[in-house]
C-alpha cells in the first residue's frame, strides 16, 4: 500500500536564513521551526512530528545533550543531526546518542530529503511505503469535505497504473486533476497528452488516436497517432462521452491489447500507456440509452472519481477568490458584501466561471475593494 502524507519536521536550528531556506525549498513538508535545544524539545513533545531536523552547533545546550532528551519522550521521533564538517567522531556520537543520520554541510538538498524519507519509513507500520505529500496537490485549492475525499482519492489512484475515469460538471477541475495524476505518477517522466474527443469526425479521431500510413487514403502520410506518442506516459481522453459508438469497440481492444495499428497499417505496434478520460455525461443513462458500450465503460472506469461542482462546496469560494486573485497579481481586496453574493450564486460554470467573474470584478473595482456591484455574473 502506497501511503502519502505531508511529513512533518520540526528543525531545530538558530540560523534564521538557514531556517528559511528549508522552509522554501521543502514545499509540501510541513516544517515546524524551533530556535533553540529546549523549545525544540518542548515543540517535540506537543507536536510529535515525523522526523527532527538537529543542527549540531546549536547555541544553549550540548547537541548531545539535546539528543538525549529527545530520546527520552515517549514516542520518541527519528532525529538527523546536521553538522558542519564531516568528522567521524562526530557521526559515531550522534548515532550513539540515537541520532539515526548525520549529513554534513554543505550538501545537496536531495540527500537530506532521502535521509528524511527514509527515517519516516523505518519508523512507519511494516507494509506501508510512505511518500512525500506531492506538492502539486497544492494548486487545488480547497478545504472542502467533499474536495477533500477527492484529492485523497486523487493521490491513492496516482499511485497506481489503472484506467482512471473524471466525472463532473464543465469547469470543475477534470484536466487540472488529470494532470495531477500524471504528475504524481510513476509516467512522470513520460509524456502526457490530451485529446478532446468532443466534436470530431469518427475518421478525424481515429487518425489522431491511431495515426496513419502513407498511402491509406489519399494524402496520408506516415504518421504516429496519440496512443503512440504518449508510449510510457499517460493519454487524457476528454469528453469521452462524445466518442461515437461506431468507434468505441476499437477503442476497447486497444485498451486491452495495449496494442496498437495504425490507419491502414497491418503491422500491430505495441504501447504502453496509462488512459485517463473525463465526461460530464451521465454515462450509466448514457449506456441505457445506447449511446455508450457498457463494456467499453467496464474498461475505463476501473478508477472512477468525482469531483464535485461548486455549489455544493461554497465553503471554499473565499480560498479560491484569494488564489485567483493573487495568482492576477494585483492585490484588490474582496468585501464581505461580495463574497456573500459569490457565494449566493449556483455556478453553473464551476470553477471556470468563479474565475472569470473574480477577473471581471477586479477590472470593474475601484480603490482596491472589491464590492457587491463589481460582481457581475454570465447570463447563461
Ligand atoms: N480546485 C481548484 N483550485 C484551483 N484552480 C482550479 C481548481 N479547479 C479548477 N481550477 C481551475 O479552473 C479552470 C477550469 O478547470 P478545468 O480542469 O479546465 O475544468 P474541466 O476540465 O472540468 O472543465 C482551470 O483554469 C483550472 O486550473
Ligand atoms: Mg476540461
Amino acid at each position: 500500500m502506497l501511503k502519502y502524507t505531508m511529513i512533518s519536521i520540526v528543525n531545530i536550528d538558530d540560523d534564521k536564513k538557514w531556517q528559511s531556506i528549508l522552509r522554501f525549498s521543502f514545499s509540501g513538508y510541513s516544517i515546524i521551526p524551533s530556535y533553540s535545544g529546549k523549545s525544540g524539545i518542548n515543540i517535540v513533545r506537543n507536536r510529535n512530528p515525523d522526523v527532527v531536523l538537529l543542527n549540531k552547533s546549536i547555541n544553549d545546550m550540548q547537541y548531545n545533550e539535546v539528543l538525549r532528551k529527545l530520546k527520552e519522550i515517549p514516542g520518541a521521533p527519528p532525529v538527523i543531526v546536521i553538522g558542519e564538517y564531516e568528522k567521524p567522531q562526530d557521526v559515531v556520537a550522534s548515532i550513539k546518542n540515537g541520532a539515526v543520520d548525520y549529513v554534513a554541510k554543505p550538501f545537496e538538498l536531495e540527500r537530506l530529503k532521502d535521509s528524511i524519507l527514509e527515517a519516516v519509513r523505518m519508523n512507519s507500520t511494516p507494509g506501508t511505503v510512505v511518500d512525500v505529500y506531492p506538492s502539486e496537490l497544492e494548486i487545488m485549492i480547497g478545504e472542502s469535505k467533499g474536495i477533500k475525499a477527492f484529492k485523497r482519492n486523487l493521490l491513492r489512484f496516482a499511485g497506481s497504473d489503472a484506467a482512471v475515469l473524471i466525472n463532473g460538471e464543465t469547469g470543475t477541475g477534470k484536466d487540472l486533476a488529470a494532470q495531477i495524476i500524471h504528475r504524481v505518477s510513476d509516467r512522470k517522466n513520460g509524456p502526457y497528452l490530451v485529446l478532446n474527443a468532443g466534436g470530431i469526425p469518427v475518421t478525424l479521431l481515429e487518425t489522431q488516436l491511431y495515426g496513419t500510413v502513407k498511402g491509406s487514403y489519399t494524402g496520408a502520410v506516415n504518421s504516429a497517432g496519440y496512443f503512440e506518442m504518449a508510449d510510457k506516459g499517460t493519454l487524457f481522453i476528454d469528453e469521452i462521452g462524445e466518442v461515437p459508438v461506431t468507434a468505441q469497440a476499437k477503442l476497447l481492444r486497444i485498451l486491452e491489447e495495449n496494442e496498437i495499428y495504425r490507419i491502414g497499417g497491418r503491422e500491430s505496434i505495441p504501447v504502453d500507456v496509462r488512459v485517463i478520460s473525463a465526461t460530464n455525461k451521465n454515462v450509466p443513462e448514457a449506456i441505457r440509452q445506447g449511446s455508450f458500450r457498457q463494456d467499453l465503460f467496464f474498461r475505463i472506469n476501473t478508477l472512477y472519481l468525482h469531483i464535485p461542482p461548486l455549489r455544493e462546496r461554497i465553503g471554499d469560494i473565499p480560498l479560491l477568490a484569494d488564489h485567483f486573485l493573487s495568482v492576477s497579481g494585483k492585490k484588490a481586496v474582496i468585501t464581505s458584501s461580495a463574497l456573500s453574493e459569490l457565494q449566493n450564486h449556483d455556478w453553473p460554470g464551476n470553477i471556470r466561471e468563479l474565475r472569470n467573474v473574480l477577473l471581471r470584478a477586479e477590472v470593474l473595482s475601484e480603490g482596491g475593494k472589491i464590492s457587491k456591484n463589481d460582481v457581475v455574473f454570465d447570463p447563461i
